[in-house]
């Protein structure tokens, strides 16, 4: 192997005279521990390495030595139930939260393994060989890696095996047999091969009723989360980790405080997955490389993650990956490219920051495997944008990329409303492929109340403004209705507390009878306002408060009292019309400026609510 000698070395940035040849983005290993680096340049006989560990001591005529191999991790069944560091080592194993420098991949363990081919038989790549399982019983497939085929001369009998020893050997056209262990290597940096990319045409369903029900994010979709200081980035993906309805979830920490991965690390092992019932954990690969660990591996840390989500994506699974947050990422990388030496771009970050974000999102995708299986990758990255400013780099290159953008906002945080994800702000470009998804799912009125809650909502922020200057009471009475709906729609149906026991995670049932629900309600007071009753009167309905508090009081197995809840406001809208021989509080206007916002009813349909003269 090639080897070089330090001549400049700044932070975790080295230049060192090479003897030998050394390629682009090869991994080598420093100094006397052996820390590990990538070769970032070449310039003649000169090679520039980016040194994922802390590099304090060493200094000029330390030695480098490459391994001929680009840097790439371990892929296996000792992933799940794991938490390891940006470079997939593990971070449990040594019972502290610190590698040793220099440490490798992963420990040796030993998995049960059960053989799926017999010898003679022709393998292709990514051909399911065996299965491996876990101290937890799951059952996990080994796959042939997608450079690996040939004719099986050597097959292990079921048994418990390290996962790195070989297990199965291949006859290749030329040269020495293959072996093949239960996991195999791969660089980060290279997306794992598919057959091909396939349409989205199904939600991730979060189970967060105004991500799903406004701005859903298809499986294999990717979503930016951008948002200011203590705005509920980390609340809202550690949500999503723990309700979205993927197989795998791979949790990304890049460069957040140590006690923001708290949350993860203390409570996962702790929580049961709501579809199996099983731990949590035994789902989840976490990858956590804290503000305290080199910052070179933070950049790298992506990659990981993104090449375990491919893995397990290739095994036929729906993988969902949380990067909290994309921002730390990039000032990595901004703080990396300074050593360097390179110009610097807007921000500071350096001129490929958008075309790094670019191959990180791209590789979210439904895909058909190279074992002709459908397995997706769907990606969620938070953004902490300095003083939650949506218009600097790193927040408008992500909005390039991705298809979903929840943008959490100041003022809702700080009202407590949560999650502060600002219907305005937030778009989803998958919506009109998902309205046949949510048909099926018996709620064919998906996209018309979508987009009924989507106009109020919009209207709200127009009227509010100019309540503000006229005050509340001078709108017409059209325009009061369009607020009190678009408040019923936040209150009811988008507020949804994290913390709550039951309504931390609202299951598509349950969001579709919310919608329906709060769409009566809002046809309700329509009619009824068109037959003459005023807003304000509704306010007092004792079934208002019921829904409102339907996300809190009406649990999953409850479904059947969404129906008695309408019937009771069906009722009391029946008794408020018969009042309406009461001489009225304040008769409705014409508003003959037709600025009815999202009232998509014609006054003329009143069936339920004729007003009778007793
Ligand atoms: N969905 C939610 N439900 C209930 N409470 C929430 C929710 N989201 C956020 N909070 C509250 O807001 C606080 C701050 O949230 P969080 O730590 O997620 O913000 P952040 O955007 O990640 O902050 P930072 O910028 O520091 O990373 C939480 O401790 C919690 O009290
Ligand atoms: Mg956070």
């Amino acid at each position: 192997m090639s080897h070089a000698r330090v001549r400049w070395i700044s932070g975790p940035v080295l230049r060192a005279a090479a003897q030998g040849p050394f390629s682009l983005r090869e991994a080598v290993h420093v100094g006397p521990q052996a820390l590990l680096g990538e070769v970032v340049r070449l310039a003649g006989d000169e090679i520039t390495v980016q040194v994922y560990e802390d590099t304090t001591g060493l200094g000029p005529g330390t030695e480098v030595r490459g391994t001929g191999q680009p840097l790439a991790i371990r892929l296996g069944p000792g992933l799940l139930g794991n938490i390891f560091d940006g470079l997939l080592r593990p971070l449990t194993a040594s019972g502290s939260v610190y590698v040793q420098p220099g440490a490798r991949t992963a420990a040796r363990t030993e998995y049960g393994f059960t053989p799926l081919v017999v010898l003679g038989q022709t393998l292709e790549p990514g051909t399911v060989f065996g299965e491996a399982t876990t101290d937890s019983g799951r059952k996990l497939r080994c796959l042939l890696p997608p450079d690996a085929d040939g004719e099986v001369i050597r097959i292990s009998a079921p048994g418990r095996y390290a996962d790195d020893a070989p297990v199965l050997e291949l006859r290749l056209p030329v040269g020495e047999p293959r072996p093949i262990a239960m996991s195999h290597v791969w660089p980060v940096r290279v997306p794992r091969p598919v057959r091909r990319r396939l349409a989205a045409t199904r939600p991730l369903v979060t189970g967060q009723r105004i991500l799903d029900s406004l701005f859903p994010l298809a499986q294999g979709g990717k979503a930016a989360i951008p948002g200011g200081f203590g705005t509920g980035k980390t609340v809202l993906l550690e949500t999503l980790a723990k309700g979205c309805d993927a197989d795998v979830i791979v949790y990304l920490g890049c460069g957040e405080r140590g006690n923001e991965m708290a949350g993860v690390l203390d409570e996962f092992p702790r929580l049961t997955d709501p579809r199996s019932a099983r731990p949590l954990m035994e789902r989840t690969v976490v990858i956590a490389n804290t503000s305290n660990m080199p910052v070179a591996a933070r950049e790298a840390s992506i990659y990981s993650a993104i090449t375990v989500a491919e893995y397990f994506r290739d095994q036929g699974l729906h993988v969902a990956l949380m990067a909290d947050s994309t921002s730390r990422w990039a000032e990595a990388l901004r703080e990396v490219s300074g050593r360097f030496g390179e110009l610097p771009g807007e921000g500071g970050y350096p001129a490929y920051l958008s075309s790094r974000l670019a191959e990180f999102y791209e590789r979210a995708a439904v895909v058909e495997t190279l074992g002709g299986e459908t397995g997706s990758v769907t990606v969620m990255g938070a953004i902490s944008p300095p003083s939650g400013d949506f218009s600097e780099p790193v927040t408008s290159h992500t909005k390039r990329y991705v298809r979903a953008f929840w943008a959490l906002d100041v003022k809702r945080a700080q009202a407590r409303f949560y999650p502060a994800i600002h219907p305005l702000q937030s778009y989803a470009e998958d919506a009109g492929a998902l309205a046949a998804w949510w048909r099926q799912q018996g709620n064919s009125r998906w996209p018309e109340l979508r987009r009924q809650f989507l106009t109020l909502l919009d209207d709200q922020a127009r009227l509010e403004r100019m309540a503000r200057i006229i005050g509340k009471d001078a709108l017409p009475v059209r325009q009061q209705l369009t607020l009190f709906c678009a408040e019923l729609v936040n209150e009811a149906f988008l507020r949804q507390s994290a913390l709550s026991t039951i309504d931390h995670r609202a299951g598509p049932e349950r969001q579709a009878a919310m919608m329906r629900t709060v769409g009566r309600f809002i046809e309700l007071a329509e009619q009824a306002v068109a037959a003459g009753t005023h807003p304000e009167r509704m306010s007092e309905l004792p079934c208002l408060r019921a829904v409102q508090r339907m996300g809190e009081d009406i649990d999953e197995e409850n479904l059947p009292r969404f129906a008695e809840l309408s019937a009771r406001m069906e009722h009391e809208f029946g008794q408020l019309s018969s009042q309406l021989s009461d001489p009225p509080s304040s008769q409705p206007d014409a508003d003959p400026g037709g600025q009815a916002g999202a009232a998509p009813t014609h006054p003329t349909e009143t069936p339920h609510a004729p007003p009778t003269a007793g």
